[in-house]
């Protein structure tokens, strides 16, 4: 057993080396963060992140955006849609992966006037909230964009591409957790 004294002494000791170190590592945070998030490509992702989460609807959950599709990123976080390079410039040089893919369903995943009709049904019913279940399978950019969202300002030229290359050549996991996983 340790005389009281000296473990009061030693808790005040530790409580306040704990608080120096936490005012350290704020500090550190506050002067390194912004200073590179201009630079690097994960700072960029979180400010285009945030950005769009300050007018993004989240009716389904509070951290889980993407719900109820269950595609997801990386980070889980939003992407910037032209991370994604379009078909038609992979087409550039894969010239036979173009001309097949540009047949396939895939490519009309978001084009094709069946899925457009319904999903606008879907749209006006429910909201362009409810979408997101389609859409990690139809559309995935605009999932991963954020741009499935009441009044969205987000530039939709992807929609023509549908399920394009990059979605499918920059998946990194298929899981079994449900839809669109
Ligand atoms: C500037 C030309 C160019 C562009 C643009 C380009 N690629 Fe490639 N890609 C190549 C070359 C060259 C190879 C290597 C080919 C080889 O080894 O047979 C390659 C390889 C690949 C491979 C691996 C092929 C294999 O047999 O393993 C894939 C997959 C691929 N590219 C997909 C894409 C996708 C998707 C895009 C668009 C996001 C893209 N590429 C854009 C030139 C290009
Ligand atoms: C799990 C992935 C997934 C989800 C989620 C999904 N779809 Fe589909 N959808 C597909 C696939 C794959 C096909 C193509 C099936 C085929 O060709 O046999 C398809 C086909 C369709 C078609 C027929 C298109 C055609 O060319 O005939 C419509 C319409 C459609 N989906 C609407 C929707 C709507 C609306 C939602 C959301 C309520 C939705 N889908 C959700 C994967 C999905
Ligand atoms: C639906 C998902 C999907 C889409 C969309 C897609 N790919 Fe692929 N791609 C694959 C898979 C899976 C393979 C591997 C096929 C295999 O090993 O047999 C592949 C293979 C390739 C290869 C390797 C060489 C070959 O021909 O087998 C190239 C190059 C390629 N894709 C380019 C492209 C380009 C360019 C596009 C768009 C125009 C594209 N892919 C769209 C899934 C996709």
């Amino acid at each position: 057993m340790l005389p009281r004294r000296f473990d009061n002494r030693f808790l005040r000791l530790a409580g306040s080396f704990l608080l120096l170190c936490a005012f350290v590592c704020a500090l550190m945070t506050w002067r390194t963060r912004p200073a590179r998030a201009g630079e690097d490509a994960a700072g960029q992702r979180a400010v285009y992140s945030q950005n769009v989460t300050a007018h993004y609807n989240m009716p389904f959950s509070g951290d889980l955006p993407f719900l109820p599709s269950n595609a997801t990123t990386d980070t889980g976080q939003f992407l910037d849609p032209k991370s994604f390079p379009t078909a038609k410039y992979c087409g550039h040089c894969h010239q036979q992966a173009y001309a097949e893919w540009r047949q396939t369903a895939h490519a009309n995943a978001f084009r094709n006037p069946w899925y457009v009709k319904n999903v606008n049904l879907l749209i006006n019913e429910w909201g362009i909230e409810y979408t997101r279940h389609c859409e990690g399978c139809h559309n995935p950019i605009a999932l991963t964009s954020g741009a499935l969202t009441k009044g969205s300002p987000i530039d939709r030229h992807f929609d023509a591409d549908g399920i394009t290359c990059s979605t499918c050549h920059s998946i990194q996991k298929a899981t079994t957790r449900g839809t669109g996983s």
